[in-house]
């Protein structure tokens, strides 16, 4: 079995990668699928923590060989993996060459045990991240509608119409207003990519602005288990079947 490997990105922090990343995984979880959960944020990892998991072994351990990604995998209660990225030793920034290909190697690693691998590559767009990015089978570019997030989700869409000019990524607009917010924010970023790379975007939903998603991540509760019918969860629902091939 060879599963899907989705990369969730956006150069910019704290528009809700982390938070997206788990729940996708989770709906696809909830439509059947085995999904697995790589928290690839090499500098900031913090999955664990939305989710309240003290895991054993993580990343980090994977990387320094001293656990196989099987070992280091954690079978959330709500029925998805997660394989977390914290390090203890915080080194996870500075990889060597050998520690770089092992985190490379990773998604396809576990795409060959799990249907859909969702990454959540982390804010910035350093060489690690890009590759990630680029060997992805769906890159989806996460943006709000602040301007500095449009321009560093255009940034993004550039170094991978360079880096993968095959890749067809797909927007997701979080916390947006409405659907009409959501289509403005796709709409100039189509533009941008039409214009300068020669490509369309294509928009893969939208995830309205919801105070169950930080209600939920204080209480370090999936979105899904504690409030599964709140606007984001149906939002992130709608994504997750739309993206299951
Ligand atoms: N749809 C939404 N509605 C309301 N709040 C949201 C939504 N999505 C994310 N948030 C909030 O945004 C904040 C940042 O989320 P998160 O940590 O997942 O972002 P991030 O992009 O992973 O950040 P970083 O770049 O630092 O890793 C959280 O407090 C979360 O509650
Ligand atoms: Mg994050």
């Amino acid at each position: 079995m060879t599963g899907q490997v989705i990369a969730v990105a956006s150069g910019k922090g704290g528009v809700g990668k982390t938070w997206f990343a788990i729940t996708l995984a989770h709906a696809l979880a909830q439509l059947g699928r085995r999904a697995v959960l790589l928290d690839a944020d090499l500098g900031l990892a913090n999955a664990d923590v939305q989710l309240g998991l003290a895991p054993a072994r993580d990343l980090g351990a994977v990387i320094a060989g001293r656990a196989t990604a099987e070992e280091a995998l954690v079978a959330h209660p709500a029925g998805f993996y997660v394989l977390p990225g914290r390090s203890g030793s915080g080194a996870l920034a500075e990889l060597g060459a050998a520690e770089m290909q092992a985190v490379l190697a990773l998604p396809a690693q576990l795409a060959g045990s799990f249907q859909h691998v969702v990454l959540d590559i982390g804010a910035g767009i350093g060489p690690a991240q890009r590759r990630l990015l680029a060997a992805s089978d769906l890159p989806l570019v996460l943006a709000t509608e602040e301007p500095t997030s449009l321009t560093d989700a255009y940034a993004v869409l550039k170094l991978l119409a360079q880096d993968a000019p095959q890749a067809a990524p797909r927007l997701v607009v979080n916390m947006a207003a409405g659907p009409a917010a959501a289509r403005r924010v796709h709409g100039a970023l189509e533009a941008a990519t039409r214009r300068f790379l020669g490509r369309g975007l294509d928009l893969a939903g939208l995830v309205r602005r919801d105070a169950k998603v930080p209600e939920a991540i204080r209480a370090q509760t999936p979105l899904l288990t504690r409030h599964p019918t709140c606007a984001a969860a149906a939002d992130v629902a709608a994504i997750a079947r739309s993206v299951a091939p």
